[in-house]
């Protein structure tokens, strides 16, 4: 086991096909798919600006470009607003190019999240690293990664992210079991990706949030394809858990799957729920349409 090491790095995977949500994602990635007026990842990003990371590494990929400019500076666009005195704009456009300096690295195959992972080994190098999935949003009051960075420096193991799903979404997920060691905390002994209901150990679901240790990486590099042909997470997380042991943390906060049409449409309700220049009049409509 390694020596104590603090979390510094957050990596974004984002090079996915998004075929969940064809044919918005034909030419857009849908993590920059917005929800109510800022895009998916931006979200993401604020979690870990939150959280006291300062370096986050972006897994792209073909048509994926968009991601890595909306991070940057936009000059001509910026001289305009500034010269035409709409400050407001100027804010909201400096909002995401002021957050962070964004490493990007492509993924020229898109060959699962696993190896997704993978390709981000040699900026990560020997420390432990969050990873935030590009399309899963969490609305809590202390940001979701800051909480399990807590969980983290307290027991120095891998954790991922714990919900309780329903029994019909069990084989949508990974999902793992172990034994109850402390408030929301695991010890997981178990865990297997998209399970049928039958194979399943449990109903907690590992949702887009892991802090892993670097020796993830060795064992990524030895894992052959798993469920659906693809590299997958879980598998190396289970070899890592053999050796290691691996800790299961059920968050404080609320969940979307944004690249999910169904999840995607309760984020844009709920965040704009929380929008002054939205709400009222969202609710009304809401009201409306429910007596109709
Ligand atoms: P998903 O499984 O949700 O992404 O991966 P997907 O494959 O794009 O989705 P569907 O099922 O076809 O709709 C979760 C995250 O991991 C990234 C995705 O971009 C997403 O943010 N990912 C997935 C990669 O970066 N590379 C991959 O090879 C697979």
């Amino acid at each position: 086991m390694k020596s104590k090491s603090k979390v510094k790095k957050a990596l974004i995977p984002a090079a996915g096909l998004g075929t969940r949500f064809l044919p918005a994602t034909k030419t857009v990635p849908k993590e920059l798919l917005p929800i109510v007026d800022t895009p998916t990842i931006q979200y993401i990003v604020q979690e870990v600006v939150d959280s006291g990371i300062e370096t986050v590494v972006l897994i792209t990929g073909k048509g994926k470009a968009a991601i890595e400019d909306h991070f940057d500076l936009y000059s001509e666009l910026e001289e305009k607003l500034e010269s035409e005195g709409k400050t407001d704009l100027l804010d909201k456009l400096r909002e995401a190019s002021n957050m962070i300096r964004a490493v990007s690295i492509r993924q020229r195959n898109p060959r699962g999240l696993g190896h997704a992972v993978l390709c981000a080994k040699e900026v990560i190098g020997d420390e432990p690293f969050v990873i935030l999935l590009g399309d899963d949003l969490v609305d809590s009051d202390v940001p979701c990664t800051k909480q399990m960075i807590d969980v983290y420096e307290k027991h120095e193991k891998s954790v991922v992210a714990l919900m309780e799903v329903e029994d019909e979404d069990v084989p949508k997920f990974g999902i793992g079991s172990g034994e109850k060691i402390a408030d929301r905390v695991y010890s997981l002994n178990q865990m297997v990706e998209k399970p049928s209901l039958e194979e399943a150990p449990s109903n907690l679901a590992f949702v887009g949030r892991y802090i892993l240790n670097p020796e993830i990486f060795e064992i990524l590099e030895k894992t052959d394809p798993g469920k659906g042909g693809e590299i997958q997470l879980t598998d190396a997380m289970a070899q890592l858990m053999k050796t290691q042991g691996f800790l299961g943390y059920k968050f404080e906060g609320q969940r979307y799957d944004a690249g999910d049409k169904f999840g995607f449409i309760q984020a844009n309700i709920a965040y704009a729920m929380k929008r002054p220049d939205i709400a009222p009049r969202l609710k009304e409509y809401m009201k409306m349409l429910v007596a109709s």
